[in-house]
């Protein structure tokens, strides 16, 4: 990564799978550590992202190649305002799902092949990669019943389980191809279990 000295973690993994838990648990943790702490998320914490997420996750059909492009704009947003200031000043950004869900999500399960979509969040984002990425992993069935749960489905999350298992799969591909960047988690636990072993990993990274 090039300039930005602070440091920055993405949470990733299918809906339901608890990113915005435990993104939340961390941001309590380092917070009380005295650490300043931005905690973001795609798509939706750019200047255009409510309108880009009102048309990605709420509209109707949507033509995939559009779908990746509308995440990419709000990606690109999201780094240039949101998270380089952040990184420069020293903070530590925490964003609920980065470019490794439009690799899954738009490359994998819409089929648009994972390296186009690298290629766009490479030029979206000048490059810009998460010290850490954190993969909940959680069985599909679980998953889906956190999500039934909560009562509100989406555009994405109406796809088949096919779809869903094959996100779940390419997630787990990306971490094992660069593990230095990535830990894996298993999500299937208490939201205080799954915690401890995320602050295990942000605190390897932060020594290194
Ligand atoms: N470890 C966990 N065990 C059981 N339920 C959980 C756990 N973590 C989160 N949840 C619940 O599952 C749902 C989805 O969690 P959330 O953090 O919003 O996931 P995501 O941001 O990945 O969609 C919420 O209702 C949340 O309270
Ligand atoms: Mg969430």
């Amino acid at each position: 990564m090039t300039g930005p000295r602070g440091l920055f973690v993405a949470f990733e993994g299918g809906d339901g799978v608890g990113k915005t838990t435990q993104q939340a648990l961390l941001a309590d943790q380092l917070r009380a550590q005295g650490r300043d702490v931005v905690v973001t998320r795609e798509p939706g914490d750019s200047r255009i992202g409510p309108q880009v997420r009102a048309i990605v996750l709420d509209g109707g059909e949507l033509d995939p190649r559009a779908e990746a492009l509308l995440f990419a704009a709000d990606r690109a947003d999201h780094v240039a305002h949101v998270v380089r200031p952040a990184l420069e000043r020293g903070a530590v950004v925490l964003v609920d799902r980065y470019v490794d869900s439009s690799i899954t999500y738009q490359g994998e399960g819409r089929g648009l092949g994972r390296e186009q979509i690298a290629a766009i969040s490479r030029f979206a984002t000048r490059g810009l990669l998460p010290h850490l990425t954190v993969v909940l992993d959680l069985d599909e069935a679980a998953r889906a019943e956190r999500v039934r749960r909560q009562g509100y489905v989406d555009r994405i999350e109406r796809e088949p389980d096919h779809v869903h298992e094959r996100v779940r799969r390419a997630f787990l591909e990306l971490a094992a191809a660069e593990p230095h960047r990535y830990v894996v988690v298993d999500a299937g636990r208490a939201p205080e279990e799954v915690a401890a072993d995320v602050a295990v990993a942000v605190e390897k990274v932060m020594r290194a």
